[in-house]
Parts: structure tokens; sequence; C-alpha cells
């Protein structure tokens, strides 16, 4: 079976088990699940119910596809993600991506927890990605290209959408929410970084750090999906402050800032399907 076919499966399944035909996938980040609890008329799928989906081993990953409405708008929206970290590979880290566009959605919005490395964000602080630097030393779209997913080399050079981030600002702005826009680099992790290491990241134009989003970004965008990605600073990265970094710490700044984080969702998602959207 090609990973067309599996998506496809996949794809089938999900929309087997509800009426509802989602326009938007999301995806939630460490911390940040609990948007797609507030969902109406939803219905909840977990990884291990859908064919071919790899199953999250993160702590504070639910491991379930929520499909439900926001102010009218359908979508569907992960309650977690797998990462590089786990084992899984960049090509089945991005499978959900595919499962989306299989569905019929053709606009993503990525979340993610992230530590900031430029100075002017502070913990919590919720940033825009503008653009990124894989470092994960690993693409999905390495091996065999599948022309029905989209080309073998696509264009990077607009991968995070101007409009969706103009949007997105708008949307910051009039709920009262500073407006961040930033380079996110992506590593393999689990570690978290050593100072050096966040000074380097530093020198080379990032001012976000996470271990993420990299591989489903470069998927959608072979795809021709539009990517909106936004980036918790669950921390400040390594060395900045006089700190140790940890996981519980991540997780307490996403639920902190969960409602803000939910506020913003909401709009920047009804403002996308509104009809002077463009
Ligand atoms: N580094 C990498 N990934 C992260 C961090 C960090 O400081 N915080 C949340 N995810």
């Amino acid at each position: 079976m090609t990973e067309f076919e599996r998506a496809s499966a996949a794809a089938d399944l999900i929309l087997s088990r509800t009426p509802l035909r989602p326009t938007i996938g999301v995806v939630l980040g460490s911390g940040l699940g609990a948007f797609a609890d507030a969902l109406s008329d939803a219905i909840a799928i977990p990884y291990s119910q859908i064919p071919h989906f790899p199953e999250s081993t993160a702590i504070g990953h639910a491991g379930r596809l929520v499909i439900g409405r926001v102010a009218g708008v359908a979508i569907a929206a992960m309650q977690g993600r797998v990462h590089l970290y786990e084992g899984y590979s960049a090509g089945e880290v991005a499978f959900p991506i595919r499962v989306f566009e299989r569905m019929g959605i053709q606009s993503v919005i990525l979340t993610n927890a992230a530590g900031g490395i430029n100075e002017n964000y502070g913990q919590g602080a919720l940033v825009l990605i503008r653009d990124h630097i894989n470092l994960q030393g690993c693409n999905p779209l390495v091996g065999p290209n599948d022309e029905r997913f989209g080309p073998r080399f696509p264009d990077m050079s607009f991968a995070y959408s101007k409009k969706l981030r103009h949007m997105a600002r708008e949307e910051a702005g009039e709920l009262g929410i500073a407006q961040h826009e930033g380079v996110y680099v992506g590593l393999l992790g689990p570690s978290y970084e050593t100072p050096a290491e966040i000074r380097y990241l530093r020198t080379i134009g990032a001012d976000l750090v996470g271990m993420s989003t990299i591989a489903e970004v470069i998927a959608a965008r072979q795809m021709s999906m539009e990517v909106l990605a936004i980036s918790c600073v669950t921390n400040m990265a390594a060395g900045i402050l006089d700190l140790v970094l940890s996981h519980s710490e991540v997780m307490e700044t996403g639920e902190r800032v969960g409602e803000q984080f939910e506020a913003l969702l909401r709009a920047i998602i009804t403002r996308m399907c509104s009809p002077q959207a463009d």
C-alpha cells in the first residue's frame, strides 16, 4: 500500500464517523489540547482507531482527533502529535497532514510549545512563525516521490502564509494579545539545548526553538496547503535565565496561557471562514 493509499484509507474512516466536512485542520501542541474540548457537534476518534495513524507517546498529548465546529466552522483538531524523538520517521510525523489533505482540508493551523531565544519574548508569549530553519536532520519527502501529493522539489519561499499571518496579527491586536513574529528552528530533541547551542541558534537567525512542526509544514507545502503556525513560548531557552528547563514548566505555561491561546485560535478560524476573508 502506498502512503497515498494509506492516507486515503485514514481519511475515509474519519469522514465515515461524522457528517461534518472540515475545511481547516488544527494541530494542538503540548499543553494546548484543551481547545478541542470546546468544539460543538464534536466527535473524537482515538488515533488507535484510525488506520495507519501514528500514536503519540508524549506526556500531555491526548492522542485523539476531534472533529467539530468553532463558531459554525467545521474543523479537524489533533489533540497531540507524534515527534521524531519518539522514534518516528519524518514521513510518519507528517502523515496526519497527508490525511488532512485527503479529507479535503486546504488550510492548517499548527501550534507548538517552544523555547524563546529572542529576548523580546517573555514566557507565555504567542508568536506567529514567519519562517523556519530545519536542523532536524531529516525531511518527510525523502524517498520515492508520489506526484499525487505534489512535486519532488517543493518551493519553501512562502511556506507560512502572509495572508494568514496578517489576519492572525489583527485578531491578536483586537484581543489585546502582544503581536510577535519569528523564525522557528526545529531540532531533533528530546534533550533541551545547551546554552552554547542557543547562542549558536540566535546567531543563525532563530527566535524560537522546538522539536516539532517542520515536517508537517514541509508536507503541507508540497500539497499546496496554506499554513499558519503559532508557537507558545513556554520557557525562555537554555542559558537565558539562570534556571533549569523542565517538561512540567512547558506544560504549565501552555495551560496558563490556554485561555488566551484558545480565544486567538477561535478568532482566527472565524475570520478565515468569513466571507471577506480574502
Ligand atoms: N527547546 C526545545 N523545545 C522546546 C523548548 C525548548 O526550550 N520548550 C518547549 N519546547
